[in-house]
């Protein structure tokens, strides 16, 4: 399986997948403009090419990497990365971040994990964002993944599907996919080859990864976000050559992103990030405690949602 290219294979990994335009995609995401106390989290994030060229980059920010490969950490220091790199399974190492700014999974990641494991991931991504935080996750087209065109192959028309380099190791060239096999047509479910070929002095070697992948739509993406609380931020979603970039925050910022008044008011980051500013959705005791966790204010100082509006005003 695929594992392999990522376990035992890293490093041609690194060399292969370093064929974008990183700082062009962190402006996409705004990066660069995240504020300096901000946290930026890479998921799925192999050699760490995101985090390693915002940093390299000025951002000053904290970047937490997270990939359950000890191998694509080693590949990600090598390379120069200098932020935190957790090596855990994707939703064991979000468990542990809190006020995320920007949660990214880049290149088609998503595909993976199974429908479930992908709902779960996005219910820990819509925990560990900070209120005013984005997930941004990047997937193929849906051109790219309806039924005749994966059993047909026409995957040729990405721009991963064929790259060549010349390395100190040799000439190296992979097709991605190869071949596909359907494994499961209505989960959309296929086993897709990588053939990667090296080749040196006149002698070739081949290597055949088999990736399982799990062709989510972007109507999937769109459910397990919605049911994550997530609501799509469609002035921040793009489309990128081959993909899409979905960008998704907190359902319960509605009013915070909407509000007129909060665009005048709450200008400064540090006030954004106190202050309790759903002026118009306070009324029941559950929404308030979910808010008032949220914002980090001190519970017991209040009584009634009327007291939440003198923190909203303050
Ligand atoms: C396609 S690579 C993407 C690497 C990099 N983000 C990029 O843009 O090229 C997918 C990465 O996800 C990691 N991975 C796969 N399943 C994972 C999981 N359940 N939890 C954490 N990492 C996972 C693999 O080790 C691999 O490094």
């Amino acid at each position: 399986m695929s594992h392999e290219l990522y376990f035992n294979y890293a490093e041609l990994y690194g060399l292969i997948a370093d064929d974008r335009n990183f700082i062009e995609e962190l402006n996409r995401l705004r990066a660069f403009t995240l504020p300096s106390t901000g946290l930026f989290v890479e998921l799925f994030a192999g050699p760490a090419y995101h985090g390693t060229h915002l940093l390299n980059g000025g951002w000053n920010g904290k970047v937490v990497a997270i990939d359950n490969s000890h191998e694509m950490e080693k590949v990600a220091c090598n390379r120069g990365f200098n932020g935190n790199y957790l090596c855990a399974d994707a939703i064991i190492g979000l468990e542990q971040i809190v006020n995320a700014d920007l949660i990214f999974i880049p290149r088609y990641s998503i595909v993976l994990v199974d429908k479930e494991y992908a709902a779960n991931l996005f219910n820990q991504a819509a925990k560990s964002l900070d209120t005013n935080g984005v997930f941004f996750v990047e997937i193929h087209k849906d051109a790219n993944i309806e039924n005749q065109l994966y059993i047909g192959g026409r995957w040729d028309e990405l721009s991963i599907y064929k790259r060549i380099l010349e390395t100190p190791l040799g000439k190296i060239e992979c097709i991605w996919p190869y071949k596909t096999e359907i494994v499961d047509s209505d989960q959309k479910i296929v086993d897709m080859d990588v053939r990667i070929t090296i080749a040196k002095d006149n002698l070739v070697d081949e290597y055949i990864f088999t990736s399982r992948e799990h062709l989510h739509t972007k109507a999937d993406i769109l459910k397990f976000a919605d049911e994550a609380g997530l609501k799509e931020l469609r002035e921040r979603s793009c489309e990128l050559v081959d993909s899409y970039l979905l960008a998704f925050g907190l359902k319960e910022c509605d009013t915070k992103t909407n509000s007129p008044i909060l665009a005048d008011t709450f200008q400064s980051d540090i006030l954004e990030k106190l202050s309790f500013n759903r002026l118009f959705d306070i009324s029941s005791v559950d929404a308030c405690s979910v808010q008032l966790k949220k914002s980090g204010l001190d519970a017991d100082a209040h009584d009634s949602p009327l007291s939440l509006h003198v923190y909203n005003l303050l």
